[in-house]
C-alpha cells in the first residue's frame, strides 16, 4: 500500500472514525451482536468497546496491519476473544456456516468489489444469521451526488480506495442478501457528500 496507506492512513483513520456521532450509531449496530461475530474492517477496533456481552468470539478481516497495533488499548480492554482471520473481505479464510453474526462499519466503501465480501458474508453466516452494517454511499439527492461524483477521485487516493457512491442497498442486493431492516440519514457533523448513511441488517436471500 506504501508509506501513506501504511502508515499515515490508519492514523488519520483513528482519529477521525471517533466521534460522537460514529459512537452513537456505532452502539446501535452492535447492540444486536451475538455468538462468534465475523467482522470485516476491523480498523482499528473500535467497535470493540460497543460489543454487547452476548459476544462470544471476534473474527477481524483488515487488509491494514498497522490498525491491530493501534487496537492495542481497546483489545486489552475487550472481554471478547479476538482472532484476526484474513485481510480481504473479499476472499475470506473461513468454512461455510460458521459465524452467528457479521459487522461491516464504514467498510464496504473501501472495498474494489464491494458485493464479493457481501456474497462473502453470506457463505460463512450460519442459517438465522444476520450483517448488521453502517456504510456511507451514494446520497438519493441529485445536488449531493454530483458533489460526490466530482469529489470521488480526490477521496479515493486521501482515504485509500473509498468511495462515495456506492449504492449500499444495490451492494447489498448484489451480493446475494436481503435488506429486512434500513435507515439513510446525513450523519451529523459531516459534509453531506461523505455523511449520507445506509445502516440496516440484511440476511442471506434463500436459494
Ligand atoms: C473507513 S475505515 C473503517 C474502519 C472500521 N470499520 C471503523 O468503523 O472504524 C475502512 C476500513 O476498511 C478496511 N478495508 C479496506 N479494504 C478492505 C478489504 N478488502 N477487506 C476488508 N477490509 C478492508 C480498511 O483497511 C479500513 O480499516
Amino acid at each position: 500500500m506504501g508509506f501513506y496507506g501504511d502508515r499515515i492512513f490508519p492514523l488519520v483513520m483513528n482519529a477521525l472514525m471517533d466521534n460522537k456521532e460514529a459512537r452513537r450509531i456505532r452502539a446501535e449496530v452492535c447492540a444486536p451482536l451475538l455468538g462468534d461475530v465475523l467482522e470485516i474492517g476491523f480498523g482499528t477496533g473500535h467497535n470493540l468497546p460497543f460489543l454487547p456481552v452476548t459476544v462470544r468470539s471476534l473474527k477481524a478481516v483488515d487488509p491494514i496491519l498497522k490498525g491491530r497495533e493501534l487496537a492495542a488499548a481497546r483489545l486489552a480492554a475487550s472481554t471478547v476473544a479476538v482472532e484476526f482471520v484474513g485481510l480481504d473481505g473479499q476472499r475470506l479464510a473461513l468454512d461455510d456456516q460458521s459465524v452467528d453474526a457479521a459487522l461491516s462499519t464504514w467498510t464496504l466503501c473501501s472495498i474494489p468489489d464491494p458485493a464479493a465480501a457481501v456474497r462473502e458474508i453470506a457463505r460463512v453466516l450460519r442459517p438465522g444469521g444476520k450483517l448488521h452494517f453502517v456504510e456511507h454511499g451514494r446520497a438519493r439527492d441529485p445536488k449531493v451526488e454530483r458533489w460526490q461524483r466530482r469529489l470521488n477521485g480526490v477521496q479515493q487516493r486521501m482515504a485509500c480506495g473509498c468511495s462515495l457512491t456506492y449504492d449500499m442497498a444495490a451492494v447489498v442486493g448484489d451480493g446475494g442478501m436481503d435488506i429486512e431492516q434500513l435507515d439513510t440519514f446525513y450523519a451529523k457533523g459531516e459534509p453531506k457528500s461523505h455523511g449520507w448513511t445506509y445502516q440496516g441488517v440484511a440476511t442471506p436471500s434463500p436459494r
